[in-house]
This record gives C-alpha cells, structure tokens and sequence, in this order.
C-alpha cells in the first residue's frame, strides 16, 4: 500500500546518451522531493517522455506514446504528461496546441527546472500548461544554471544514485553542423561544464561504487572550448583517472579534433578503457566533403593507425549513414572498402532521413527509399562477417571481464571486457560488481562467451 501522498513518476528515454543523463538526473532530483518511480503508467503521477529527433522514426515513436496515454489522461485527470528532450525543442508551443493532453513541453535545458514546475502544476491544480525551449547560456546541469533556475537550493546537491557503471556529461551542445545533422540546432551551441563540477560529480559516483564511468557529450574532445581556464580534454581524462576509476571511457570523440595528447593518453593511461566509438559516417572523399565532416578518408585511416599503434587493443566502433543525398554506388563502395580497411568491432548504421532545417535537406539527387535500404542491407551484412571474425580472434584469451548483472539464462552473469564487449559466462549474481577473469570459448557477432577462470575474482 501506498500512502496518500505518495506521488509516483515514470520517465520513459529516447535518443543519445544526454537523454538517458538528463533522465536519470531528475530522477534524482525528483526522488530528493520524495518522488518515488512508477513501475507502470497507471499508477503514474507523472509521465515524462525524454524525445529524440535525430532521424524522422525516432522522432515519430514519441507521438504514438503519447496517443496511449490520451486515455490514462482521461480517467486520472490529475496526471501530469510532459514531452522533453529534442522534439520538445523542436517543436515546442506547437506540440502542445495539437495535443490537448499534454500538460509540458521542456527542451534539453529545461529540464532541471521540473521538480519545481511540478510542485506549481500540483498547487494549481490544472490550468497550467507550458512550453519551455530556448538555448541556455549555461550548461544545463551546470551549478550556475541550477542555482538561477532552482528555488531550492538544496536540491543540487541530490546526490548521484549509486550504480556500477556511469554516465557523466561534461558538455551539452554541438558547433559543427554537419550537413545532415539538427542536433547543433536543438541541443544549442557548444558549452562545457567547469572542471570542478565534473571532477565533484566524478568523485560522488566512484565514492558510491562506479567502477565504470563514461563521459559524455556531443563532440567530448572539443572539451573546455571557450571555457576560460578550463583544461583541455586529455587532462580532464588524466584528473578523473586519477579519482581511482577502474576504466574510463567517452562518447562521442570527433575525428577532426582528436589531437595527438589524446592519441597519446591511450598507450600512456591504463584507465582509458580499450575501446572507442568513432563516427566515420562515410568513406567517400566526396561524400564527407558534402556532410561538411572536417576530415578526409585518409586522415581518418592516419588516426586509426595511430591509434591502434597507441594501444593494440583497441576495439573501434563507429557510425555510417547509408543514402546521403548524392551518394553513388561507388560512394557507397569506398564505405565498404573503408570497414574493410578499418575492420571496426561494431558499428551503427542509419539510412540517410532528411530533417527539417538541415542543410542537406536542401540537397539534390536524394536516394530513392528501397535504394537505401539495399545499401543498409548490404553494410550490415558485411559487418556482422567482420564483427564476428573480430569477436572469434578473442577465443583462447583471458579476458577481464566487470560482471553488470545477471543473464538471460539462470546460472549466467554477463559483463564487458576492458574493450567494452558484451562476455556471458557461468556465475553467480554474486559475482555482481566484481572483475572476473574469463577464458573466452566462443563468439557471435554481437557477444562472447566463456569460463570463469578462477573461483576466487580478482576484484
Ligand atoms: N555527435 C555524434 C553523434 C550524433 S547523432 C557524432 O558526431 O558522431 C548519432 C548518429 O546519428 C550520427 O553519428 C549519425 O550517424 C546519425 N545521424 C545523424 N543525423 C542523421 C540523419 N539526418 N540521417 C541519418 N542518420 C543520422
Ligand atoms: Fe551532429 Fe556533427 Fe555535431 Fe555530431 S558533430 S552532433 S553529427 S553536428
Ligand atoms: Fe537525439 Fe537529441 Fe541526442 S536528437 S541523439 S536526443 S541530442
């Protein structure tokens, strides 16, 4: 049973990375003002749909949840619905005037403001709907911008909810337009967070049992840009190794300001984990120039070399997007020759979506639908061949593995290796938060396999 004035919120995420941040920040927040999670959206006080707006499916979904919670709205009139996240920016007042239902409609730098929006809309009782856009001038979860936003002060300090693994975003925003990209228009300019405060942040997540933390943004090694005083990022990365983090890791690094310090850091600091998500987006010299990447194909194979001459280990994911307006077979070709060339560990690959304002929207010779899709088809099909033959090179080795929870099958724990890749092996839940040597047996494209190497773990 539940007391009457509990009040119970259930956040549903799309999108990045930033999303799932912001989401699990306020509800932080909100759990410091006694909220506590629904576990459905029936028993729900308030529902909070944190959009994504990156291609046109995903910003679709958002709109076939709220149709489902139309009803729930009208038998428990005092629910509050509100959108956040990039199609709330987006859209923003527009949203709100063709959806009755919908009480809020909060972009990205909003959504600190929340807790106190839902204390007002509960005083009022209804007759308090809000659409909340706008670029901010701090970063969202800056203590600036918490301090001028937040009647309660006290709130800020909410502290980070323990867990394993953690996501930590040092910058919000991106500058670098790429043709076919809306985040610089919804996220707002590039902004990093002061130094202090993600070292604070980092320190509270490893004091509560992190061993695993990922720093976060669109463009992470533009870090400190125009932050007067701010350090660059391979010294970020240097000052939270140094808080003890057993394995460091961000998304997502952009391949024109990968400097040599940072190339560097991989063969001189061991905490830096062993893999690394770098988008290439293409392998056409002419199709990168039109996405307005800022690199050529051969600069991305120089980085990759000198990468993986930094650290052997290092297992490369990366993003491509198949039908930019344009793209000819033999575009698409120096794609499948550079996966070859590069033989990434794994990889995320979209049609190209036209989205609204972008300026490849603007572009001639758009693909045909059906053209597009037999290019997916055929990238995705080579690279789950070299994904498993990368995953198969690992049968034989000891892998290190940082059990994250129990597996699908009874009896099973899973974890990532050091080069973040997905290991089941035999084990009790137990083994829970703990390194584990694991003896790899076998391999899929998408996740290893293999033995507990010794009963007693190593951490
Ligand atoms: N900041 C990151 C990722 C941004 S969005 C970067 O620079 O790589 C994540 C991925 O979505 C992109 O890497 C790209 O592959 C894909 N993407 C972005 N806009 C897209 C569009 N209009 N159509 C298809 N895919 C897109
Ligand atoms: Fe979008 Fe390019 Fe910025 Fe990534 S770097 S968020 S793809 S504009
Ligand atoms: Fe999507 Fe916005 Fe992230 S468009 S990818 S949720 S920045």
């Amino acid at each position: 049973m539940t007391g009457a004035g509990t009040r119970r919120a259930f956040i549903v995420t799309f999108g990045c990375q930033m999303n799932e941040y912001d989401s699990g920040r306020l509800g932080e927040l909100l759990a410091a003002r006694g909220w506590q999670s629904a576990a459905t959206r029936e028993e729900a006080d308030f529902i909070f749909f944190n959009t994504c707006s990156v291609r046109a499916r995903a910003a679709r979904r958002v709109l076939n949840h709220l149709e489902e919670v139309r009803a729930l709205k009208r038998r428990k009139p005092s629910l509050i619905v509100a959108v956040g996240g990039c199609v709330a920016e987006q859209e923003g007042q527009a949203l709100l005037d063709r959806t009755p239902w919908l009480d809020l409609v909060a972009g990205p730098q909003q959504v600190p403001l929340l807790p106190d929006l839902l204390e007002e809309m509960r005083a009022t009782r209804g007759g308090f709907r809000r659409a909340l856009t706008g670029p901010g001038r701090q970063p969202a979860w800056s203590r600036a911008n918490l301090e001028s936003l937040s009647k309660r002060g006290s709130d800020l300090k909410a502290p980070r909810a323990a867990t394993l693994t953690a996501g930590l975003t040092i910058m919000q925003g991106c500058d670098n337009y790429c043709a076919y990209c809306v985040v610089p228009y919804l996220r707002g300019p590039e902004l990093s967070r002061p130094a202090g405060e993600i070292l604070e942040e980092a320190a509270a997540l490893v004091a509560g049992g992190a061993r695993d933390i990922t720093l976060l943004g669109q463009n992470v090694n533009a870090y400190g840009r125009g932050l007067a005083g701010a350090p660059g990022f391979p010294e970020l990365l240097k000052a939270v190794a140094d808080l003890g983090v057993e394995r460091l890791r961000f998304v997502t690094s952009h391949p024109k300001d990968f400097s040599p310090e940072l190339i560097e850091l991989y063969a001189r600091l061991p905490a830096l984990g062993d893999s690394l998500h770098l988008p290439v987006q293409s392998g056409s010299e002419a199709v990168l120039k039109a996405m307005r990447r800022g690199y050529s194909r051969e600069q991305y194979l120089t980085l990759v070399r000198a990468l993986r001459r930094a650290r052997p280990a290092l297992a490369l994911s990366t993003d491509v997007i198949v039908g930019f307006p344009g793209e000819t077979e033999a575009d698409f070709e120096a794609t499948l020759d550079l996966v070859e060339t590069v033989n990434f560990d794994a990889m995320f690959s979209f049609k190209y979506s036209d989205r609204p304002g972008v300026a490849s929207a603007g572009f001639p010779d758009k693909i045909p639908e059906e053209e597009k899709a037999s290019r997916l088809a055929r990238l995705q099909a080579r690279q789950k061949a070299i994904s498993l033959d990368r995953n198969k090179a690992h049968i034989g080795q000891v892998l290190e593995v940082l059990v994250e929870r129990s597996g699908r099958r009874p009896g099973q724990v899973t974890g990532r290796a050091r080069n973040f890749k997905l290991v089941h092996f035999d084990g009790s839940p137990e083994l829970i938060g703990r390194l584990v040597p694991v003896l790899i047996a076998a391999a899929g494209p998408a996740s290893l396999r293999g033995q507990a190497q010794d009963p007693r773990p190593v951490g």
